[in-house]
């Protein structure tokens, strides 16, 4: 047989896939492809692969044999059992320190699990989130591995290397943790676009429906938003849908497109994932039921024809101070929700054991991934201030950029509801902001409730924390208090 030359070996050619393999030999590494339909490895060596060092595989045998020592090997298959089965189909042709990689968008505690039991076999794994879509995989994605740290020396200088870079060069790529981080970090950020995305469309939504803004006003509103504090990828190429005009029709695509969502899943895990930690992600768990109501369409389309708003649902103000406010109700809702998320990474760090560092997190999403953005290079700066931060609201800079957008914000919200707009991530951002803010919650009620109906207990201000009483409200129950677990 003769020497293997690959460097790298991938399994999967679908779009993710192809795209990190040419983005691999681009820069000069030899990889070793193979997928379970052979026919797509001769589509794919006869087209894009043609002339380059990429080494077409028929078999998991055959790519094995092409790899060097220690072989690493990246799976590109879709999240869940197809890359258990793909494990289990590799790991008989494996050797003492060859490394698995999952860069899918697995569940992380799938990926907790496949570290410690392929650690039992001798085999390091890596679960890597890798962002960016197709032309990120293809130019320079954001790259967030975690798994066995073993593993991460030998991989390092590709993934590094084909990572998208930040101004100063520093690659959007760093060692996130252990077992499941890389790909909880990665669920954050999917959750966090979700997040974006709706503020996108809430902002849309007022412009357009309150306003009366045309495909073409929004286009030029959105071109203008690139260039402040909201300047990043996922505004640009809502600039640029908004430009572009169905070729069969010459409307603007946008106008023709139905209002039901898809979701494949990530957002809802880390709204399950916060629910868990007792953690407020508010704005995050809005943005997945905005998609769960759209996707409602014929039940919506009934109820619209019964169910009334406002009288009035015109606008009377000023246009120009409208939309400024507009720009700063996204902003600082865009605040909170990134607040909300790398707590909620705090959360995760402290309840599993790992360290996740907010900053190198901030720095990998600064460039690269979809939620890429001048903003993220702000956060980036506030954990190199306080990297302990509890909360980004914190941070002089954001504290200051939140009173600054706060007036607009508040008039967006009122204007929105007295309208009838809904603008779910944006009202409860804010309401998450005046909750964060207030020294005394009407939570005292709550816990007089809970003591009432079911003897729950409460703590009392003028005595000490960790202290319970409970009060016989009737005089018809008994003092048996119940247990002081929480949930
Ligand atoms: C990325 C994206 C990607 C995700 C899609 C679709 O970082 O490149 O997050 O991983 O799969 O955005 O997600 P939904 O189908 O759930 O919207």
């Amino acid at each position: 047989m003769s020497t293997p030359t690959a460097d790298i070996g991938l399994i999967g050619l679908a779009v993710m896939g192809e795209n990190l393999v040419l983005n691999m030999e681009d820069h000069g590494f030899t990889v070793a492809v193979y997928n379970r339909t052979t026919s797509r490895v001769d589509e794919f060596l006869a087209d894009r692969a043609k002339g380059k060092k990429i080494i077409g595989c028929h078999s998991i045998e055959k790519l094995v044999a092409s790899l060097k020592s220690p072989r690493k090997i990246m799976i590109m298959v879709k999240a869940g059992a197809a890359v258990d089965a793909v494990i289990d189909q590799l790991v008989p042709h494996l050797e003492k320190g060859d490394i698995l990689i999952d860069g899918g968008n697995t569940h992380y505690p799938d990926t907790t699990r496949r570290t410690r039991a392929l650690k039992e076999k001798g085999l390091q794994f890596i679960g890597t989130g890798v962002s960016g879509g197709e032309e990120g995989a293809l130019k320079g994605p954001s790259i967030m591995p975690g798994g066995d740290p073993e593993a991460w020396p030998p991989v390092k200088p590709i993934f590094q290397s084909i990572a998208a870079k930040v101004d100063d060069g520093t690659p959007c790529c760093d060692w996130v943790g252990p077992e499941g981080a890389g790909h909880y970090v990665k669920m954050v950020h999917n959750g966090i676009e979700y997040g974006d995305m709706q503020l996108i469309c809430e902002a849309y939504h007022l412009l357009h429906s309150l306003l009366g803004f045309n495909a073409e006003a929004l286009h030029e509103v959105f071109d203008r938003w690139n260039s402040g504090p909201l300047d990043s990828y996922l505004i640009e190429i809502t600039r640029d849908i908004f430009g572009y005009r169905d070729p069969e029709t010459g409307k603007p695509m946008v106008d023709l497109i139905l209002d039901t969502a898809g979701q494949k899943g990530t957002g809802k895990w880390t709204v399950v994932s916060s629910a868990d930690l007792g953690v407020p992600l508010t704005l995050i768990a809005e943005a997945v039921y905005a998609r769960c109501l759209s996707a409602l369409k014929d039940e919506r389309v009934r109820a619209s024809k019964i169910l009334k708003g406002p009288a009035d649902e015109s606008f009377s103000g000023n246009i120009q101070q409208f939309v400024d406010d507009v720009e700063m109700a996204l902003y600082a809702s865009k605040i909170m929700s990134y607040a909300q998320g790398f707590a909620l990474m705090n959360a995760m760090a402290k309840e599993s054991g790992w360290t996740i560092d907010n900053g190198k997190v901030a720095l990998m999403w600064r460039g690269g991934c979809i939620i890429r953005s001048a903003f993220l290079g702000k956060i980036k700066e506030a954990f190199d201030r306080t990297p302990d931060l509890d909360n980004l609201m914190l941070d002089p800079y954001f504290h200051h950029e939140i009173e600054r957008a706060q007036n607009g914000w508040r008039r967006v919200v009122s204007v929105a509801v007295s309208r009838g707009i809904p603008v779910p991530a944006m009202s409860s951002a804010l309401a998450y902001y005046d909750g964060y803010r207030s020294d005394r919650l009407p939570t005292n009620l709550l816990q007089a409730q809970r003591d009432y109906f079911g003897a729950h207990t409460y703590e009392r201000i003028d005595r000490s924390r960790g202290e319970f009483f409970h009060t016989n409200w009737t005089g018809r129950g008994g003092t048996t208090a119940s247990t002081t677990y929480n949930a």
